[in-house]
């Protein structure tokens, strides 16, 4: 019910953070954008274009999010990140996964759609505050040389 209250009081659900930063700038901006897709969602529930907005916006999301993992892939396995199969395995499993809720969400059950949203946010930063963080020591030094 939280997620309603937020709703009501008309903010994003997603408010950035310099603690969600890793220092790789171009991560970061990606990162954002994500985010960005994520609030758009939110917002949508409540707007009078609401499937068009939901639609492009899921779209605009799952493109960008296999955009990002791969930048992040080639980046981890250009310097040799030792845990790049599981982080790899992570994103995998991500995209399947929004794929699945694409194909099952009720564009008109608000209910189902603020679940779908919320487990969207809670992912991006988990996986941003302990996944993709772990990958930084491993890379950041060798990209400031
Ligand atoms: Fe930024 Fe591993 O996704």
């Amino acid at each position: 019910m939280e997620l309603y209250n937020l709703k009501d009081n008309n903010m994003s659900l997603i408010i950035w953070l310099d603690r969600y930063d890793t220092g790789i700038t171009e991560v970061d901006i990606q990162h954002r954008r994500l985010a960005g897709f994520i609030n758009t969602l939110f917002d949508a529930i409540s707007h009078k274009d609401k499937n068009s907005i939901l639609n492009q916006t899921l779209t605009d999301l799952i493109n960008y999010t296999i955009y990002h993992f791969k930048l992040e892939e080639d980046l981890m396995q250009k310097h040799h990140y030792n845990e790049y199969d599981a982080h790899k395995w992570e994103h995998k499993l991500f995209v399947e996964k929004i794929n699945h809720y694409i194909e099952k969400i009720q564009i008109n059950d608000n209910k189902s759609l603020l679940a779908i949203i919320n487990y969207l946010k809670d992912w991006l930063l988990n996986h941003i505050m302990i996944t993709d963080k772990k990958y930084v020591p491993a890379i950041l030094p060798s990209m400031s040389k």
